[in-house]
């Protein structure tokens, strides 16, 4: 068994979804176990620079986590030629244009979603990576959550039978930053940074239909900014100028018809902060982020209707729980590895940059469906 090294630009990395997934739970998980197993035996070590704008959280990121390698330099880090990977995870304005120097300096490129604000500059990236030669993808996590993975593990045990409908409900209560602090930094809520849910959540929910449910082809969009004033990090007003809320119905292929509500400005009651539900003729299920509760047909009662007392029946009790049956790991490692395999050994790459192109003309259809207030189809992309 020999090791083998990969170097990784690491940028944006000081961000949230930066520090605590993609650096700590994905890459330093990974050398933590001594590399990553390939299928010669020889074992793969990452090994990351971080790239950032601010020195002191460059630093103390780097004394946190023992990453020895950091700088301010993107251009410096870019053309060292023992750091095969581009890896972006800051804020979604800058995207595009740091992955095109990605492209052009010969690196690998992997992404964070929304990969670029239009379905054109997607394609665009798409076709600059394959002239260069260099592999691309996106990060599409949420497949690899528990949740999802025993979703997928019933539908491939053929339990729901006819698939009829999906539905997913997501988001929490986002404070406007008044009385209590924001949860989420304020570029999320402006439009010139790359804000707006549509763009943040629907390249998620992409993936989500085709990868489990079947390939939408029409969607129809009411959009909505529920808290237009807020206050950023420093507490100055600003006024939000993109959606923080929105409500989709989506055909799928076979027929199946699939609603999306998603919201930062919704107060939860229900299993998980995302739910998605499946209902088939023989069975159905919910899943959130790890647990997934199902009722078979086999199982399912008779309701009572009844106005005139309170209800009777636990509808609760009424679903039995998927046990724990796969292995479990993070969901961003999980993607992780898959790029690294494909960068290494020309594994699968289930997540190239069409891929986020269709999360794009999802979101693009979105809009004008809202602004058109009519249906808008989904041209087969391919891929
Ligand atoms: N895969 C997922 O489920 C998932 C989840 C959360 C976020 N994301 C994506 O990751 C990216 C970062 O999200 P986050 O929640 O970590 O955001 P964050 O605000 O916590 O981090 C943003 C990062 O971008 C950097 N940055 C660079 N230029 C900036 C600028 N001009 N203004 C503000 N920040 C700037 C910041 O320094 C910081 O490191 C976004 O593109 C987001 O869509 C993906």
């Amino acid at each position: 068994m020999a090791h083998r090294r990969i170097g990784i630009v690491m940028h944006g990395v000081t961000g949230r979804i930066g520090t605590n997934q993609h650096l700590v739970n994905s890459i330093l998980a990974i050398r933590r176990e001594g590399g990553l197993p390939l299928s010669n035996g020889d074992r793969l070590m990452p090994d990351p620079i971080l790239v950032g704008r601010n020195v002191e959280k460059l630093q103390a990121l780097a004394a946190t986590t023992g990453i020895e390698r950091w700088t301010t330099d993107l251009d410096a880090a870019l053309a060292d030629p023992q750091d095969e990977i581009f890896f972006d995870s800051a804020y979604t304005a800058t995207r595009p244009a740091l992955a095109r120097r990605a492209i052009a300096a010969g690196k690998h490129i992997y992404l964070e979603k929304p990969v670029a604000p239009t379905l054109e500059e997607v394609l665009d990236l798409r076709r600059a990576a394959e002239a260069a030669g260099v592999k691309h993808a996106v990060v599409q996590d949420k497949l690899f959550l528990p949740g999802l993975a025993k979703l997928r593990l019933l539908k491939d045990q053929g339990f729901f039978g006819r698939l009829l409908s999906v539905r997913i409900d997501f988001g929490w209560w986002v404070f406007d930053g008044e009385q209590v602090p924001a949860q989420r930094s304020s570029w999320n809520y402006r439009l010139a940074d790359g804000g707006g849910l549509v763009l943040d959540m629907f390249p998620h929910w992409r993936y989500i239909m085709e990868g489990l449910f079947g390939r939408p082809t029409s969607v129809t969009c009411h959009i909505r900014t529920a808290q237009p004033h807020r206050r950023d990090e420093r507490g100055r007003p600003y006024t939000v100028d993109v959606e923080d809320e929105a409500r989709a119905l989506l055909e799928l292929e076979d027929g199946v018809v699939a609603e999306i509500n998603a919201s930062w400005a919704n107060r939860v009651r229900r299993d998980d902060l995302l739910t998605i539900t499946a209902e088939g003729t023989l069975g159905s299920a919910v899943a959130g982020l790890h647990r997934c509760v199902v009722q078979p047909l086999s199982t399912t009662p008779k309701p009572v209707w009844n106005v005139d007392v309170p209800a009777a029946q636990d509808l609760y009790a009424q679903w039995a729980p998927v046990p724990d049956l796969l292995p479990l790991k993070n969901s961003y490692r999980m993607a992780w590895e898959a790029f690294l395999r494909h960068v290494a050994e020309d594994g699968p790459n289930r997540a190239s940059l069409i891929e986020a192109a269709k999360g794009l003309q999802l979101i693009e259809a979105c809009h004008a469906s809202h602004r058109e207030r009519r249906w808008i189809d989904l041209p087969d992309l391919g891929g």
